[in-house]
């Protein structure tokens, strides 16, 4: 093909662009396009066709992506008294319209894929401050409330212990943030961390919210996997998050038991309650309790409201047991159910 001008006419949103290689030096780029145009305005449809331009010939085939038309291919058509040339010529451009069109999606399904990627990243983002940092930065702006109303009643040393509790806090809530924006598996070492945290998380609620939390807890939690831990710890966070804001509960009990088959986890509170079929209306929802739901649903599990006006709230969630390490260890250790 080099003895021949080949172009690409690129139709995209409507926006025509030519890529022209030419062995006619003298050819005016953009009087050609404007011809160009005008010759391909009228076919549809086609998947072989020629254009006369100046006198020259030209065999084009159309470009298809994803069932539209991205473009035509030309090449100039020397061969009017060689038929069997003429055909090797359209032979090539269906050939290369083909492959065109393979490239170019495969482009466009990289594409998609790498928007979902995306995608997914920000709502794991956006989830994880939802349930983790944002818990803790509230907890910490009632700590400093509670502070500035008492401050003329607090002696230096009740001040100072409330601080280094605020600060313990935002340093928590900075190592929450990094884990999220690096994406850390969550509390990979360590052996205790689970429970600890969950300790923390009810001390920090004591002391911020004046709220006492009953916790209880059967069989070994070590033993479950990374996974159920971090969203058992942010289900936690959430239900208790809206068990002071929305519920003014003033106290709490948390059970987490590990059965044979499943993990089961309670949140209660003595709040004012609500009726949790207003969750129906889409307005009256919130991000806590779509991510309390999707991550039980995440490990196959079950979650249920139980709430009325002025009777508390609870939340069960059920979920199949994954354990971390062996299952026959895991029975032996637990003993129970
Ligand atoms: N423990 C509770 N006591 C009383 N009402 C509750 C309780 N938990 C949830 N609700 C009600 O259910 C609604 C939805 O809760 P959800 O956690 O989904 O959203 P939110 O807390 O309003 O906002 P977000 O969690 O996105 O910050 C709340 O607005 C509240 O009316
Ligand atoms: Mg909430």
């Amino acid at each position: 093909t080099k003895s021949l001008t080949v172009f690409y006419l690129k139709n995209e949103e409507g926006k025509k662009e030519l890529i022209l290689d030419q062995n006619n030096a003298e050819d005016d780029k953009d009087i050609f396009k404007e011809k160009l145009e005008k010759s391909v305005e009228d076919i549809t449809n086609k998947s072989l066709f020629s254009l006369e331009i100046d006198k020259r010939s030209f065999v084009v085939v159309p470009v298809f992506c994803q069932c539209q038309v991205h473009g035509y291919l030309g090449a100039e058509d020397k061969t009017s008294d060689n038929a069997v040339e003429g055909m090797k010529i359209a032979d090539q451009l269906r050939f290369l319209s083909e492959l065109t069109t393979i490239s170019l999606e495969k482009f466009l399904l990289e594409k998609v894929n790498r928007d979902l990627v995306i995608n997914e990243e920000q709502n794991r983002i956006a989830n994880e401050i939802h349930d983790g940092v944002l818990q803790k930065l509230f907890a910490i702006s009632c700590g400093v409330f509670g502070i500035k109303k008492n401050a003329a009643y607090l002696d230096t040393k009740k001040i100072t212990d409330e601080l280094t509790a605020i600060q313990e806090s935002i340093n928590d809530a900075m190592g929450d943030l990094r884990s999220t924006i690096y994406g850390y598996s969550w509390k990979k070492n360590g052996v205790n961390n689970f429970l600890n945290d969950i300790y923390k998380l009810i001390d920090r609620t004591k002391n911020f919210h004046g709220i006492n939390i009953n916790f209880e807890t059967k069989g070994n939690l070590e033993l479950i996997s990374a996974e159920y831990k971090k969203a058992f710890y942010r289900i936690l966070s959430e239900g208790i998050g809206n068990a002071i804001r929305h519920g003014k509960a003033s106290s709490m009990s948390i059970q987490l038991n590990i059965y044979k088959e499943d993990v089961f986890l309670k949140i209660h509170d003595d709040g004012i309650g609500f009726n949790p079929d207003v969750l129906k209306e889409t307005k009256k929802q919130g991000l806590g309790i779509r991510n309390m739901k999707t991550l039980t649903e995440s490990l196959n599990g079950d979650l249920q409201i139980l709430s009325e006006e002025g009777k508390g709230t609870s939340i069960n969630i059920e979920i199949p047991v994954k354990l971390q390490s062996h299952k026959e260890e895991f029975y032996e250790s637990v003993g129970c159910r």
